[in-house]
């Protein structure tokens, strides 16, 4: 990893370049962030409404002397995807790339989802993203990436996950339109899925702690993914390391969707 380690400190991107990260003050964005952040990247954390959780990175970040700015909006209004556009676009640095953490979901079988949830998950989880690449892609220098998260869901029937799943599958195949569209401008698009994460994201869904506690028992790794391992794989996706990887899923799961009893 210290190869990777301040590769956005160097004469070719003066000053350092930035990265914008969605849900990027909680859980798996937070981790990467902080990643990015330590790396020497100039990092904007966009997030909604936990104010606690974005004071607490502010606190980290003036501690450690990160260059991490903040970006509060809700990017499934368009005053919101504006808000951070305009925040890119008075970077003044170069902008090297987007990963999208924000998500949301109703966990529910399909016969109790209503058109609302479906919407209401769709909005966030992929029609954002498409947006917000839409009105970043100006800005976007050669050599920048956009990385989304995805999940295991994506592509396995996960019970009570219909709505996030569909919506993650549509974001992993509106990644590799990005991929093969965007790199004859020198813009690489790859996704992430990460395994199970204890995250807050798992505190809403019905039986969630427990759901863990079996993910762990079940993984190859006997133990759960952390959300610095995945904060690692964005970091790597991003890096001059992997400059020939485009339109790929990185799955970081511990071997679990190899594993014949997961
Ligand atoms: N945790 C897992 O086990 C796991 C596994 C596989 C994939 N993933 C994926 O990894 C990503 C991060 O997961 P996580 O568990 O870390 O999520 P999380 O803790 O639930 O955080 C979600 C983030 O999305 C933000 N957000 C929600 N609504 C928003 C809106 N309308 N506009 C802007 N931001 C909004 C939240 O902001 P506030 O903080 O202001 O509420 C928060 O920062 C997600 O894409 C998830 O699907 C997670």
């Amino acid at each position: 990893m210290t190869e990777l380690k301040s590769q956005f400190i160097s004469a070719e991107f003066s000053p350092p370049g930035a990265f914008l990260v969605t849900g990027g003050t909680r859980g798996i964005g937070r981790a990467i962030s902080v990643e990015f952040a330590r790396a020497g990247a100039y990092v904007i954390a966009n997030y909604l409404r936990n104010e606690k959780a974005a004071s607490e990175l502010q606190a980290q970040a003036e501690a450690e002397k990160f260059q991490l700015d903040f970006c509060r909006a809700d990017l499934t209004t368009a005053d919101g995807l504006q808000k951070v556009a305009t925040a890119v676009g008075q970077l003044g640095r170069p902008f090297l790339g987007l990963v999208h953490c924000a998500a949301i979901g109703a966990h529910k079988p399909v016969a109790e989802l209503t058109a609302r949830h479906f919407e209401w998950t769709m909005a966030l989880n992929v029609r954002s993203f498409f947006e917000l690449v839409k009105l970043l892609l100006p800005n976007l220098v050669v050599g920048s990436s956009i990385v989304a998260l995805s999940s295991p869901g994506a592509s396995r029937a996960i019970p009570n996950y219909a709505v996030v799943g569909a919506s993650k599958g549509a974001l992993e195949s509106l990644a590799r339109y990005l991929a093969i569209e965007l790199a004859p401008r020198g813009i690489r698009t790859n996704v992430l899925a990460p395994g199970a994460v204890a995250t807050d994201a798992w505190k809403v869904i019905p039986g969630g702690e427990i759901k863990l506690g079996e993910a762990a028992k079940r993984s190859p790794l006997g133990r759960l993914i952390t959300p610095e391992e995945v904060a690692r794989a964005a970091l790597f996706l991003c890096s001059p390391a992997a400059t020939g990887i485009n339109g790929h899923t990185l799955i970081v799961d511990g071997g679990a969707s190899i594993a014949s009893w997961c």
